[in-house]
């Protein structure tokens, strides 16, 4: 969605500004723009399409100031266009926004100003802010700043700037992540981390409802009006995090690091031989978890894929209830939530709105809340009771695989430390999966370089069709559900997984000739029913690509093409399965021309609702 860079120092605001909203791009956006401070005048250059178009705008022009603001928009109020791009000025151009997340009283706000004579030039709900600045001001922008944020109602990180005031950036953050940091060459700011590597050695994660004054020389927290003493973070992020490393894409290159996300994941959490994990940091305690009869799991996409595993590997190890739910829907249908229910969230960014609003949800109804997030001190960090952090690294592509992955294993790793604590399984038994998931990273690594070419040939084949079918039982059925998005979301593909069972109940009707079934055939103990639903989509002359653990042949008369797996527990299958599912959908990408890294209409973290 959309992002925000600013900067304010010694040095030329420009270079930083176009960079940092490359390094932003792949939230997914529609136009650009930035506004910089340059002899006296604000200078705004905005532009639908891509930041190569508002480079473009803006070469052989001199923009010199020191100070300034970007945004990259993901269009919600207005079309994507020029006019409707941020940054946005008042109707006097003498004050300038960039913002994220909706104003949702705009219209009456607007409506207001237009009677005192103020005017718009366009459809978004952002304008509002600007102009409302403007009617605030009396000769101090912040002041003005929080008196106009009191007659705000929404999601916002916004920025502001004056030509009345040089020299200062007053940020402001509800509900909308905001980053600010401390460069060798002046104060930066940024909505996600990546903007600011390479400028910025420590950085400041605002809180909802806190203000930043930026000068070149200094930045200044306040909550209610008040200076407050931020938590300041050492920036340790190398640029190589954030660059694509050789990979043609980023989808390749972090799926070629899950076997080192899976290592972090794991580090400190376990010990080889240990029948323990070690999540000593949670206030999820013994007696916590024996009032506890049901658990929610919440979250959406993929992270929502991720939940799914959870039910099974929850209801089968500790016998407790596990419902998931879409967190868009959550909230809204009055879920049966207590404080005997353990809710746990998912979510790669830590700050997907439905997410954020469905954990409020939980937490007003007396929940114990436990985060599953790779980013630390996101807003769904910050407000859940507990925090597993996956350790993923930097996701830069919108289709998530080595976060979800990562959201796996941690799953993995709170099922069986709950078992422990609550006597739920022998510790040997614990031992000898503990000992497996340890193996796993070895086990992705060997997925990964064994036959790269084999998995592409089914990617590209799978290229060749309008649709595509994943089926599987059990944890092989959820790990299809994962198959099908990342395959639609990059490839434009139609794909729908289905729990194979279910064919013969009315999908079976789409299985024509040629078209690809992809079969996960890993759980042992519904390996012949699965066998028999292979046969019934080969019988319909479907083409079926198969995955199998080794030294497992029953797939192969069925099938068009099997792909052997290493071998490892039916329980803890899915981190295996996945791999080759999700370069399936990056090789049909790729075949198909499409844009892996920055899908159509997507966005890599939806902050809004
Ligand atoms: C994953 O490939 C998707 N792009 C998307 O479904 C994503 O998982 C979803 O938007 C949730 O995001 P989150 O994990 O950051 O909350």
């Amino acid at each position: 969605m959309c992002g925000i860079a600013g900067c304010i120092g010694t040095e030329a605001a420009l270079p930083f500004l176009i960079n940092g909203l490359k390094k932003l791009e792949y939230r997914g956006y529609d136009s650009a723009g930035i506004a910089v401070y340059d002899n006296g005048n604000i200078i705004v250059r905005r532009k639908v399409g891509k930041i190569s178009e508002l480079e473009k705008a803006i070469a052989g022009e001199t923009i010199n100031g020191t100070y300034g603001i970007a945004h990259t928009r993901w269009a919600t109020h207005g079309a994507p266009s020029d006019r409707n791009s941020h940054p946005h000025r008042n109707d006097d151009g003498h004050f300038a926004v960039v913002h994220n997340g909706i104003i949702e009283n705009y219209l009456d706000l607007k409506k207001e100003l237009m009677e005192k004579g103020h005017v718009f030039s366009s459809e978004t709900d952002t304008e509002v802010l600007p102009n409302l600045l403007a009617d605030c001001y009396e000769g101090d922008l912040l002041q003005a700043v929080w008196k106009a944020e009191k007659r705000l109602r929404g999601s916002y990180a916004a920025v502001f700037m004056t030509e009345k005031e040089p020299g200062v950036l007053v940020a402001i953050r509800k509900d909308s992540p905001l980053i600010v940091g401390y460069g060798k060459n002046g104060n930066y700011l940024a909505s996600d981390i990546p903007a600011l590597i390479g400028y910025v050695d420590q950085y400041i994660v605002l809180k909802n409802d806190e203000s930043a004054v930026l000068t070149k020389d200094s930045i200044t927290v306040y909550q209610n009006g008040e200076k407050v003493e931020p938590e300041v973070l050492p920036l340790t992020m190398d640029i190589a995090a954030a660059e694509k490393g050789g990979y043609d894409h980023f989808m390749l290159k972090e799926i070629h690091e899950q076997p080192r996300a899976l290592r972090d994941c794991l580090s400190g959490r376990i010990t080889p031989n240990e029948p323990m994990v070690n999540l000593g940091e949670l206030k999820l305690d013994r007696e916590k978890m024996a009032s506890i009869n049901k658990i929610m799991m919440v979250a959406c996409g993929t992270a929502y894929h991720a939940c799914f595993v959870g039910k099974y590997i929850y209801e089968k190890i500790l016998r407790i209830p596990v419902e998931v739910d879409i967190a868009s829907e959550f909230r809204y249908r009055d879920p049966i939530v207590d404080e005997h229910t353990l809710t746990i969230v998912v979510s790669q960014s830590g700050e997907t709105a439905d997410t954020l609003a469905a954990l409020a949800e939980a937490k007003k109804k007396g929940s114990h809340i436990l985060a599953i997030t790779n980013v630390w001190e996101s807003s769904i960090a910050r407000e859940a009771d507990d925090v597993i952090y996956t350790r993923a690294g930097l996701e830069i592509a919108v289709a998530s695989t080595k976060a979800y992955s990562t959201q796996l294993l941690s799953i993995y790793l709170l099922g069986f430390y709950m078992a422990e604590i609550c006597g739920k399984m022998e510790r040997n038994e614990i031992k000898q999966y503990l000992d497996e998931l340890y193996r796993l990273p070895e086990k992705v690594q060997e997925i990964l370089d064994r036959d790269p070419d084999a998995i592409k040939v089914l990617g590209e084949t799978v290229a060749e069709s309008e649709n595509a079918f994943f089926i599987g039982r059990g944890l092989d059925y959820v790990v299809a559900l994962e198959g099908a998005l990342k395959l639609k979301e990059i490839s434009y593909i139609h794909a729908e997984a289905y729990a194979a069972g279910e064919l013969k109940h009315g999908t079976l009707a789409l299985i024509v000739d040629q078209v690809p079934v992809i079969c996960l055939c890993t759980q042992r103990d519904v390996e012949e029913k699965m066998i028999s639903n292979m046969v019934e989509v080969k019988t319909r002359d479907a083409k079926v690509l198969t995955f199998v653990f080794e030294g497992d042949n029953h797939g192969e008369k069925v099938s068009d093409t099997v792909i052997k797996l290493p071998n490892t527990y039916d329980l803890l299958s899915p981190i295996l399965t996945v791999i080759p599912l999700q370069l399936i959908a990056y090789y049909a990408s790729v075949k198909r021309g499409a844009d892996v890294d920055q899908p159509r209409n997507l966005a890599k973290s939806v902050t809004v609702e």
